[in-house]
């Protein structure tokens, strides 16, 4: 059987040059991308267009040859499935019907979401039959807090007032909320795992806003139950969390989730992570994978400021159980040379800095 890469990776492997992709690595710095996105009615339309999804989702796989293809798809996804109105606003991002009261909550339905994700997970059984042998298709979804971020605001936000009010002043109704959503994603998760992801991303890219009194509430939990849900389930499927600026956090995320891999924003030194949090976990005899976590900016940069800052994370993170990934997505205006450059470097091949 042809071993693979990045799932290796997962189940505690050293390669002498780790397994890579990058967070948001099928997007708009892609000219290719550009051009069906432009041919297709919206972002929402080129999600629910299995071919479509499948096509972009190989495109950066076919110019970079990464490790894994992370299945084009957005988090929104699952509100939209459980009957949240939803739209891509060209230059503004996402915009739904906010949902701020119990009143609102009965209005979402579990039952629908299977069916109306139904063109995702078309995508995903597309995707799987078309990728090579060595390579891993990973699902995702967004962890429950930050998809109630954005139900609750409305979009994305500055100051997450909304959300943090209807969890303030109701404190049931929004702990209604976040077990419909972590119901919701069990559901749909086992359903992308069934239709063919071999690996599970868990993004949670708003866990940093949440006070740290709240943090076992809003963060943890909801991630517990699906993880434990998932691995019921599903054992062989690994699960990487995203719990994206949780700082001080991240040790009881780690040791209460159990999660197989922990991908790692900037802020959060390889060094640090590596002797206090996944060492801690090897000595139990539980071993965890960390990702990440080159600055998204330095690759905007590229040329000799990103080859020593790869350089340094490839040092550091040598000889330990690791993916090489960014420290959150690719921005728009990447240049996609730097990419091929990047990609090279993680290789260990000869690079003329771009
Ligand atoms: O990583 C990948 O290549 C897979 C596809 C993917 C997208 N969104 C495509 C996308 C994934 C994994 C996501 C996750 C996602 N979506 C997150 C978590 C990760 C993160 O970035 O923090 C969040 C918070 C969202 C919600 C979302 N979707 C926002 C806030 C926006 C607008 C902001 C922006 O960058 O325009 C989106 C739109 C979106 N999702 C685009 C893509 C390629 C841009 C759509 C377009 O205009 O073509």
């Amino acid at each position: 059987m042809i071993k693979k890469p990045f799932l290796e990776a997962l189940k505690g492997h050293v390669a002498d040059h780790p397994p890579f992709w990058l967070m948001r690595q099928a997007g708009r710095y892609l000219p290719e991308y550009r051009q069906l996105r432009a041919s297709a009615g919206g972002f929402l339309d080129l999600c629910l267009d299995p071919i479509k999804a499948c096509e972009i989702t190989l495109q950066p796989l076919r110019r970079y040859d990464m490790d894994a293809a992370i299945l084009f798809s957005d988090i929104l996804i699952v509100p939209f499935a459980l009957g949240q109105s939803l739209q891509f606003l060209e230059g503004e991002g996402p915009c739904l019907d906010p949902v701020r009261s119990a009143d609102d909550l009965s209005r979402l339905r579990l039952e629908g979401l299977l069916a109306t994700a139904q063109p995702v997970f078309e995508a995903v059984s597309r995707i799987k039959a078309s990728l090579a042998p060595e390579k891993t298709l990973i699902g995702f979804a967004g962890s429950p807090w930050t998809v109630a971020c954005y139900m609750v605001e409305g979009g994305g936000s500055k100051e997450y007032a909304h959300v943090k009010g209807f969890a303030y002043r109701d404190p049931q109704g929004f702990k209604a909320l976040l077990e419909l959503l972590s119901h919701a994603t069990i559901d749909y998760l086992c359903a992308q795992i069934d239709a063919g992801a071999e690996a599970i991303q868990l993004f949670d890219s708003w866990a940093g806003i949440v006070s740290a009194d709240d943090f076992e509430d809003f963060v943890i939990k909801p991630t517990v139950s699906i993880v434990s849900a998932l691995k019921a389930r599903h054992p062989h499927i690994p699960i990487i969390g995203f719990p994206r600026m949780a700082s001080l956090g991240l040790a009881d995320y780690l040791r209460a989730t159990q999660i197989n891999g922990l991908s790692l924003d900037p802020g959060v030194p390889l060094s640090w992570a590596k002797e206090h949090l996944q060492a801690p976990m090897l000595h139990k005899g539980l071993s965890v994978t960390l990702q990440g976590n080159l600055d998204p900016c330095l690759l905007l940069a590229g040329g000799a400021v990103m080859r020593r800052a790869v350089e340094k994370i490839l040092t550091v993170m040598q000889g330990v159980p690791f993916i090489f990934n960014l420290g959150h997505g690719v921005i728009k205006e990447t240049p996609p040379s730097h990419v091929a450059q990047l990609a090279a470097l993680i290789r260990g091949q000869e690079s003329h800095d771009a």
